[in-house]
């Protein structure tokens, strides 16, 4: 396993489409288990293939309900309930915004078994899909926010390797 680096804004692969997974093999499930950590190391809810230079369709995300790696994932239902939220990215450190996502959908992912499973999402684990699939459409938040601001670091956040067990505090935005 290994801690990727991740991309920054305005990086070029963070406005590319990102290919789909052809062939689900070691390689893209090693890619995948990297991504996991990397997610893990940044404290995020959420890293799309984009983010670590990889453009193609692979995500991972985990909300607090336990880590899923998805490949080629697509929403194949809105619930039309639009909800406008605090986001942020690690891909844009420094910044967040209200952005304006479907409160639910439904979505279809590829598993690293190679088996096709579909998710009800909502609220943050909704929120989250969105965004990372946003990123493997070259999509940021910003492109989304209805307001942009700029945020300081709560002080001993960055580099405090010890609080690593604790994803984030449960009022902060969570970035992906
Ligand atoms: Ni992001």
């Amino acid at each position: 396993m290994a801690i990727m680096e991740i991309v920054k804004h305005p990086a070029e692969v963070l406005r590319r489409k990102a290919e789909p997974v052809r062939k689900v093999n070691a390689s893209i499930r090693r890619i995948l288990t990297d991504m996991a950590e990397t997610m893990y190391d940044a404290r995020g809810v959420g890293l799309a293939g984009n983010q670590v230079g990889i453009a193609k369709r692979l995500v991972v995300i985990d909300t607090g309900d336990g880590l899923l790696q998805l490949i080629n994932p697509e929403i194949v239902k809105r619930s039309g309930e639009i909800v406008e939220e605090t986001e942020g990215c690690l891909s844009i450190p420094g910044w967040q915004g209200e952005v304006p996502r479907d409160r639910e959908l439904q979505l279809k992912a590829t598993l690293p078994n190679g088996r096709t499973a579909w998710f009800d999402a909502s609220d943050l684990f909704a929120r989250a899909i969105q965004h990372e699939i946003d990123h493997l459409d070259g999509v940021l938040f910003l492109d989304r926010a209805t307001r942009v601001f700029e945020v300081t670091d709560d002080a001993g956040e960055a580099g405090d390797e010890s609080a690593q067990a604790e994803p984030s505090e449960a009022t902060a935005p969570k970035e992906a």
